[in-house]
């Protein structure tokens, strides 16, 4: 890795145009663990090229299922479409004693629910930032079910037993659980969902708030027989479940999106569209977060009978094209606990714009981004007051002050640059991070530099291709 600086310099234009983002990271994660835990041969089209889908590919192949991936002459250059033969009723059939999860936890978490009710036993390993991870909140339900684990990782040559690595022992014996979630987490639900549909009997988990559903509606799509209860927090699946092979399409990933959305409500003049992307209301919080601030957002649903005539399906998930005009310097906003999980991903880049509008702005409720690939809150309100603006993080809560004025080109505090005259910001190997302080370097008046940008290849590799073309749509040169 380059230990060279990155420079991202401010544009000082508005943002224009439109784009569509690559494929959604959580929906591409789930369908393909369905689509090799499946009976026959499914397809699966637009996943995003980040390296986390990528993960899940390698590990779906080393737990046996068969993965070709159908790549020439792709429509859209960030996106590819994969062929999978799952294992099917047989169960896996890996091919080594471990799976790499690298930086995922929902490819490690999930995982560990795919191999549990199966006799096989698998060490899960990831990268350092994995290694950080809490894992004891799928162990205990795991265990509950009957599924067994072998403590690995050790530090300072004590055994660490919520870490990784660790080796799951599946067993073809489980029970199913009615399980009630200590937090909202949707890589838990789906995780004990997966694992139940391979166990005799009714599984059932109760969330404390509503998290993404994307598990309950391509579960559906695998041929599961799942209910869901009215208040939209707890989900059962009869098992065992008769998965059977389909095809799907992942809509455009709104965590992607929401950067460029955010950047066009903050950057004055700016007007963009972004196509296609999923408006699932368990991901769109922070919609409803930028118009509670002030935005102009307008959201062009797909209808049914536009995807089947273009022959796509989406098997139950909303689509469609969201355009963002500015509208104004945002006002603060505050945000109660029972919307996080709405918005979890999109904190980050919430904190931007909220770092750039008018007042007091507070998150409550957000004590999991702490455990998140970095200490989301920390590094957040760290970096913030590097760019002049006032913010502070506490147990469960997050409060920034808007200090930075885009248009006027000013910020309350002192901004912290270095003799270069440019910001120097911290990462922490925290893709979503990186995206969000280069976007600042961009968007905002202040320049700002940082190391390996790479890291957010875990989730985005072409978001600098894809924000140069709205500044070429924006310059006319398009
Ligand atoms: C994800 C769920 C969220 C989110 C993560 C992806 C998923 O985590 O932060 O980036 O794909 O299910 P939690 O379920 O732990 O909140």
């Amino acid at each position: 890795m380059s230990e060279e600086y990155q420079t991202f310099e401010p544009i000082n234009m508005p943002l224009r145009g439109s784009l569509t983002v690559p494929g959604d990271k959580s929906i591409a994660s789930r369908a393909i663990y369905l689509a090799a835990m499946a009976e026959g041969t499914s397809h699966i089209f637009d996943l995003p090229r980040s390296n986390d889908v990528m993960t899940v590919v390698a590990v779906v192949r080393d737990l046996g299922a068969k993965v070709k991936i159908l790549d020439s002459n792709h429509r859209n250059s960030v996106n590819f479409d994969l062929e999978i033969t799952g294992w099917g009723k047989k169960g896996p059939n890996p091919k080594k004693t471990s799976i790499y999860c690298g930086n995922s936890a929902t490819c490690a978490r999930i995982g560990m629910g795919v191999i549990a009710p199966f006799d096989i036993a698998m060490i899960v390993d990831g990268d350092e930032s994995l290694h950080r991870r809490p894992f004891m909140r799928i162990v205990d339900p795991l265990m509950q079910m009957g599924a067994n684990f072998r403590v690995v990782a050790q530090k300072n040559g004590k055994p660490q037993r919520s870490s990784l690595p660790m080796e799951v022992i599946g067993n073809s014996d489980c029970n199913p659980i009615y399980y009630e979630m200590p937090v909202a987490s949707s890589q838990v639900k789906s995780s004990i969902l997966f694992a139940g549909a391979n166990i005799k009997g009714e599984t059932t988990v109760v969330e404390p708030f509503q998290s993404r559903n994307h598990d309950e509606m391509l579960l559906k799509a695998f041929g599961a027989n799942i209910k869901v209860n009215k208040d939209m927090l707890s989900v059962a699946i009869n098992g065992p479940a008769d998965l059977k092979a389909c095809d799907i399409w992942i809509p455009g990933d709104v965590s992607s999106a929401a950067y460029y959305l955010t950047a066009a409500a903050l950057v004055p003049g700016s007007k963009i569209t972004i196509h296609n992307i999923g408006i699932n209301p368990t991901r769109l919080g922070f919609i409803d977060a930028l118009k509670e601030m002030g935005s102009r957002i307008e959201i062009h649903e797909l209808d049914e009978k536009e995807c089947l005539e273009k022959n796509i399906n989406y098997q139950g998930e909303p689509v469609g094209d969201i355009t963002v005009q500015y509208a104004g310097r945002l006002n603060s906003i505050v945000v109660s606990p029972d919307k996080i999980p709405s918005m979890i991903d999109e904190i980050p880049i919430l904190a931007m714009a909220a770092a750039c509008a008018e007042g007091e702005s507070i998150f409550y409720g957000v004590k999991e981004l702490k455990l998140k690939e970095s200490n989301r809150i920390h590094a957040i309100s760290e970096g913030l007051r590097k760019l002049g603006a006032k913010a502070s993080d506490a147990a469960d809560t997050l409060t920034v002050e808007g200090g930075i004025d885009i248009e006027a080109k000013r910020a309350k505090g002192k901004v912290d640059k270095d003799d270069d005259g440019v910001v120097l910001l911290k990462h922490h190997y925290d893709h979503r991070l990186a995206i969000c302080w280069a976007l600042m370097g961009l968007c905002s008046y202040v320049p700002v530099k940082m190391r390996h940008f790479e890291v957010s290849h875990v989730s985005y590799p072409q978001f600098l291709d894809d924000f140069n073309e709205l500044v070429l749509e924006s310059k006319g040169d398009k």
